[in-house]
């Protein structure tokens, strides 16, 4: 794989999402701010604009963007929320779609979410609701954002019961990832967004992986090599987004990891300073891989060169490299219990027959994956992740 000649000359790469009747394109490639806000006013002319954001990324990024748009004569108002994962709560919903009606924002104005995850599930929530639907534009600033959450439409907010339980469908009309705005993220954080861009070659593209196993270091550092890869992620991402809104078949796909993920995320009370989504995902892939293996479906090799490739980069992918520890398999398999792929009881994992070749797996049995935590438990997971075994992060 070679990145297109286009791409390395550092122009705008557009990815289209095509899907029928609310086609939206993600713009990908470094300092857009000021093309975003021609672009929403062609889009938009006229309307007005609520700019919700992070106290983090607002310090960062908000000045440059509204003067932006005040270049295009577009009136802002800015509505900052705290960051972290617990602002994606009932209470932070309410009091973001009050700040939007005091801001008059109507059905024809534009909500724009500038931050990670949490900004964009958040406001593309309160979009979602508010005067039943107003129009948002993603501009996601954390690569796992920019290579998943803001692409999609998939909005919404935790509970006390799990993470995104309450939520809907309701699609961007623009995604701007602005890949300049990701040099300000932490290596921590950055790298935690890189698991889900791997997420896209074990999924179905053998020869990402394999293009990552060797770019993956100048994708952190910036360059051609990022804006590729999130323009790769993307395109897989739409392609799947265009035939599978609502998560009835394929979609499930991008799930790939995350039935352990949120399992491991709920056991440590999504509690940041243990475990980020990304780490969580790193963990759920290597794991994923391990119990396809288990299963008979994947090879020892693909599963240790998965493991391998994210211990590389600095990611974890035991159960005991879970900051204060992951529980008991009995607590894992619990916690999975409140997983959205839960059907009438029953689980749906995302297996793989190897690199590039996950599959949907209906109805797997409680009593296998608990056997299988329980052997990761006692460390037979593989000579590859010997090393990492009690490694604190
Ligand atoms: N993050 C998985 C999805 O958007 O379906």
């Amino acid at each position: 794989m070679t990145i297109p000649a286009h791409e390395t000359a550092g122009a705008r790469i557009v990815v289209p999402v095509a899907l029928e009747g609310r086609p939206y394109d993600i713009h990908i490639g470094r300092h857009q701010l000021c093309e975003t806000a021609a672009l929403i006013a062609a889009m938009a002319p006229g309307a007005k604009v609520a700019l919700v954001t992070d106290e983090s990324v607002a310090a960062l990024h908000a000045p440059a963007l509204e003067a932006c748009l005040q270049q295009e004569s577009i009136t802002s108002t800015r509505i900052t929320v705290p960051p972290g994962e617990a602002t994606k709560s009932a209470a932070q919903l309410i009091a973001l779609c009050d700040a939007l009606l005091a801001a008059k924002i109507e059905r024809d104005d534009l909500v724009i979410a500038l931050g990670g995850g949490v900004v964009g599930d958040l406001t593309g929530f309160a979009a979602a609701v508010l005067r039943r639907g107003v129009r948002f534009v993603q501009m996601p600033t954390t690569l796992l954002a920019q290579v998943d959450s803001s692409v999609g439409g998939k909005t919404g907010i935790n509970t006390s019961h799990g993470k995104n339980l309450i939520g809907a469908f309701h699609q961007p009309v623009l995604v701007i990832a602005d890949t300049a705005l990701l040099d300000t993220l932490s290596q921590r954080e950055f790298k935690a967004g890189y698991a889900e861009v791997v997420k896209y070659g074990l999924i179905d593209d053998p020869a990402f992986f394999d293009w990552c196993e060797v770019n993956w270091s100048r994708i952190i550092s910036g360059g051609p090599e990022r804006d590729h890869a999130v323009a790769v992620a993307c395109r897989a991402k739409a392609a799947i987004v265009a035939r599978d809104e609502r998560e009835e078949g394929d979609r499930a796909l991008l799930n790939l990891g995350h039935t352990f993920a949120h399992a491991l995320e709920r056991l440590t009370n999504y509690d940041s300073t243990r475990l980020v989504h990304g780490e969580a995902v790193a963990i759920g892939l290597a794991l994923a891989f391990r119990f396809s293996q288990r299963m008979g479906l994947c090879s020892g090799q693909d599963a240790v060169r998965v493991s391998r490739h994210l211990d590389a980069v600095g990611l974890p992918t035991t159960l005991q490299q879970v900051p204060g520890g992951a529980g008991t398999a009995q607590e894992i398999v619990a916690a999975m219990g409140q997983d959205k792929k839960v059907r009438r009881g029953v689980l749906t994992f995302i297996l793989a027959r190897g690199i590039g070749k996950a599959f949907i797996a209906h109805g797997v049995a409680t009593e296998e994956v608990q056997a299988f935590v329980e052997s990761e438990f006692a460390g037979e997971s593989g000579t590859a992740n010997a090393s990492n075994a009690g490694r604190a992060r």
